[in-house]
């Protein structure tokens, strides 16, 4: 028997940096949803546990037990258990869109239909990472703590999207470290529900990603990706998570996010471009 799980490209619409906890870790407020562009988990029963890494985005992908997918399986694994585990890698590594953690949770749930045992705690899946709970579920979310505290939201408008990696792998604590403060106001209490991409796209002008000036400023080119975003027609562009890979939103069906992901790759052949729509 084989499982399959999609990991869906995780995007921060919002991320709102709102203090530091005394380990260091910061405190979010953070507006997630998922969009169709990802990667695949494929799992079947074997003695031993393995990983076989493919896809467009393979280079670099560690094979061993640093990979987060084989780290997941040895927290859910029970004894005398084993898997085959297939990756194919799709999205760019350490860009903000949670790649590892969404193939650690696609790894999880697919091993735990597998082995038919239960998923593991909130400690179990905060320490492979602080994104791989809400990437658990797929969905929209208010993610608030380091990542811990979740509110589910009802689906969000359909928007087409488009995502865009200039090629430079950002890292996490120093773009954290170059935040002007840690102390920045959370999103309003009481979030609007959101009627269409247009009124979603107004409500997110006025909302930040904190993390965006840091990154901006330990990779200029970020700056650039933003700026190609702003002119294709978008409804509203930013940065997700830590970056590097920065996202647009577009009207739903019009074929927009494609023409502007084609025009992009033209003059960026050396940019990593997805267009989708948003889950
Ligand atoms: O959880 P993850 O492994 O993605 O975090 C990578 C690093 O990013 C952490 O070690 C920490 O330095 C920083 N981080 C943080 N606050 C968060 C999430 C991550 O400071 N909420």
């Amino acid at each position: 028997m084989a499982v399959e799980a999609f990991a869906p490209a995780k995007i921060n619409l919002t991320l709102h940096v709102t203090g530091q906890r005394a380990d260091g870790y910061h405190l979010l407020d953070s507006l997630v949803a998922f969009c169709d562009v990802g990667d695949q988990v494929r799992v079947r029963r074997a003695e031993d546990l393995s990983l076989q890494v493919g896809g467009s985005r393979v280079a670099g992908v560690p094979t061993d037990g640093s990979n987060l997918v084989l780290r997941a399986a040895e927290v859910l694994k029970p004894a005398g258990q084993g898997a085959e585990i297939t990756l194919e890698k799709h999205l760019p590594a350490a860009a903000g869109i949670g790649g590892g953690s969404s193939d650690a949770a696609a790894t999880l749930r697919a091993l735990a239909q597998l082995w038919d045992v239960k998923l593991p705690g909130e400690a179990d899946l905060l320490s492979l990472g602080a994104d791989v709970p809400v990437c658990m579920a797929p969905g929209a979310w208010r993610m608030a703590g380091i990542g811990e505290d979740l509110t589910p939201l009802p689906p969000l408008p359909s928007c087409d999207i488009l995502l865009v990696n200039p090629g430079v792998a950002v890292s996490t604590p120093v773009v954290f470290r170059g935040l002007a403060s840690r102390e920045n106001p959370a999103m309003p209490q009481d979030l609007p529900v959101w009627g269409d991409a247009l009124e979603l796209s107004a409500w997110l002008a006025r909302q930040r990603n904190d993390l965006q000036a840091p990154a901006v400023a330990a990779a200029p080119v970020i700056g650039e990706v933003l700026d190609a975003l702003r002119a294709s027609g978008a409804l509203f562009s930013a940065m997700s998570g830590s970056g590097a890979t920065c996202f647009a939103l577009f009207e739903p069906d019009e074929g927009q996010a494609q023409s502007a992901a084609e025009d992009i790759r033209a003059k960026h052949p050396d940019w990593w471009v997805a267009a989708g729509c948003v889950l």
